[in-house]
């Protein structure tokens, strides 16, 4: 009998050590809340999953949850405010002033959250953990929480493997055929948008290395260690997970410590509240959705777009449903404006027809997820890149705001509505969004209790990462080449000129010694 007792007991150690339940801290600090859904759906899911989850967060849950605990960096809001306000300005700022600002606010709020003093008491508490997961967007001296922990780390990032994150895993993105997502050239290039794109990386590559990487290294020297460098805890991450998936971006090379969990973030569909319900189900004709996202507001586009808008949805035989965060006088009969739509459940309803978004990426996959062609307003970032790309993968049509008439909204409208290849389209990358062999939030979970359980993932570790970027482009070798090139072919040359020489002296010798005998 003892024999089962110690044997139970044994069991309880082994299930309370193993993953069943670990501690995991999620560091979501970014004021946006398409971001912050991202790492949400992953913390939510892990603590219903029976983890410890605590996250650092601009947005602490209203209601509480079992296994979840906030610490919240609500402050970090107030720096995003300011930037929201001329979003729609940023179309016609320039290029250089929009990504100035985009590093300016990044670096701002990696400070704010290492000084936010819930985040500070986090940090002295003597808690540990053990996985660090952390949404990276620009905040590379978070990262260090993980050494400040003695915590393995995995990032989460909300887009793409990119410029921004590539470095840390050595990870290869060729740019004659992988775009950079700051322009609008799409993995099909030519000469010209070769060239454009390698300077478009060149360019970003210049200011990670001279901007903002020693901003983040100062930043993590004054909140986090003196003694250790940045880079070296950078090496040790342990690997990142992309919300991406060849259904929704391109195919491009990973190493096996980048992880594609794109579509993870789509909710199991929820019941819509009664009157959408009914207003989605008694539309015969169909239901097209606009929203421009969480970060710009409807309500902030010119009076000249509205106008056309309105009349162009007036125009039309669907019905419009429209995420507008004010009022509307004069709407049309078909037109329903509301403040805010629970997006990811409409698109779910079988007669939602189109779908009118700025590009924001978490939109783009939940459009494919649910098979609904768009039409495209982009308006900054890498949402003219997103658009671009679903024009080029067939269900996506693209109007700039600027351009925006009656006319080309009324074109569109008629193009995704009636025409069908753009709905044929998109069905055909939904059913290779849902054709996978684990669904990305199981895949997810697994890969985060994978480093839990072997204590990192070093072994995931390219060896690309223990050499210097020339040495990794085979800068030096191919200079090497060259180099060894140039002399044979100069020693060879000065030989053959030598010989050439040589010869010609001898025979000009022979030719005035035979004058000489002619002449005699
Ligand atoms: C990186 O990981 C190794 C092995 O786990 C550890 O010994 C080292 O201290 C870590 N380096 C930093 C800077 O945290």
């Amino acid at each position: 009998m003892s024999q089962f007792v110690i044997l139970f007991l044994l069991m309880i150690c082994i299930m309370s050590i193993s993953v069943n339940s670990a501690k995991i801290l999620v560091v979501a600090p970014m004021p946006s809340y398409s971001h912050f859904t991202v790492a949400f759906r992953l913390g939510k899911e892990l603590s219903d999953r029976g983890h410890q989850v605590t996250t650092i967060s601009p947005y602490p849950l209203q209601v509480p949850m079992e296994n979840y605990r906030d610490v919240s960096v609500e402050e970090n809001i107030e720096i995003m405010d300011e930037e929201k306000k001329t979003f729609f300005g940023k179309n016609r700022r320039g290029i250089i002033e929009n990504i100035s600002s985009l590093f300016r606010m990044s670096s701002l709020i990696t400070q704010y959250t290492l000084a936010n003093q819930n985040v500070q008491r986090l940090m002295n508490s003597g808690e540990e953990f053990d996985v660090i997961i952390v949404e990276h967007f620009l905040n590379d001296a978070l990262v260090g929480l993980g050494h400040h922990f003695k915590a393995p780390v995995v990032l989460l990032s909300s887009v793409i493997s990119s410029v921004m994150n590539n470095y840390i895993f050595a990870n290869p993105a060729p740019a004659s055929y992988v775009p950079s997502k700051g322009g609008v050239v799409t993995k099909h290039m030519n000469f010209w948008q070769r060239l454009q794109n390698l300077l478009t990386v060149c360019f970003f590559n210049l200011i990670m290395e001279f901007h903002h990487l020693p901003t983040q290294r100062e930043i993590f020297k004054k909140y986090i260690s003196k003694d250790v460098d940045l880079d070296d805890v950078l090496y040790n991450t342990s690997l990142m997970l992309t919300n991406s998936h060849v259904s929704v971006s391109d195919a491009v090379p990973l190493v096996p410590s980048v992880i594609e969990i794109g579509g993870f973030h789509v909710n199991p569909s929820k019941k819509l509240p009664a009157n959408l319900q009914n207003y989605l189900d008694e539309a015969e004709e169909g239901v097209v959705l606009f929203s421009l996202g969480s970060t710009l507001k409807s309500k902030d586009l010119t009076p000249r777009v509205i106008d056309s808008m309105l009349k162009a949805f007036s125009k039309i035989k669907q019905k419009v449903l429209w995420k507008f965060e004010a009022d509307l006088s004069e709407l049309p009969e078909n037109v329903k404006i509301m403040k805010w739509l629970p997006q990811q459940d409409i698109l779910a309803h079988p007669n939602v027809r189109a779908f009118i978004t700025h590009g924001g990426f978490l939109s783009i996959v939940e459009t494919v997820y649910h098979g609904v062609p768009v039409i495209g307003i982009p308006v900054f970032g890498d949402q003219k890149y997103n658009i671009a790309a679903a024009v080029s993968n067939g269900y996506a049509v693209s109007i700039g705001l600027n351009e925006l008439t009656e006319e080309k909204l009324s074109w569109a409208l008629n193009e995704i509505l009636n025409n069908p290849k753009y709905g044929d389209n998109v069905q055909k990358w939904a059913q290779l969004m849902h054709d996978q062999p684990l669904k990305p939030i199981d895949k997810a979970v697994y890969w985060v209790e994978y480093v839990i359980h072997h204590k990192g993932a070093s072994h995931l570790r390219s060896a690309g990462l223990d050499l210097k970027w020339y040495q990794r482009e085979m800068i030096d070798v191919i200079l090497f080449l060259i180099s060894v090139a140039v002399t044979v072919s100069f020693t060879c040359y000065l030989i053959s000129k030598k010989i050439l020489y040589f010869l010609c002296n001898k025979q000009t010798k022979t030719n005035v010694v035979n004058i000489n005998k002619k002449y005699k």
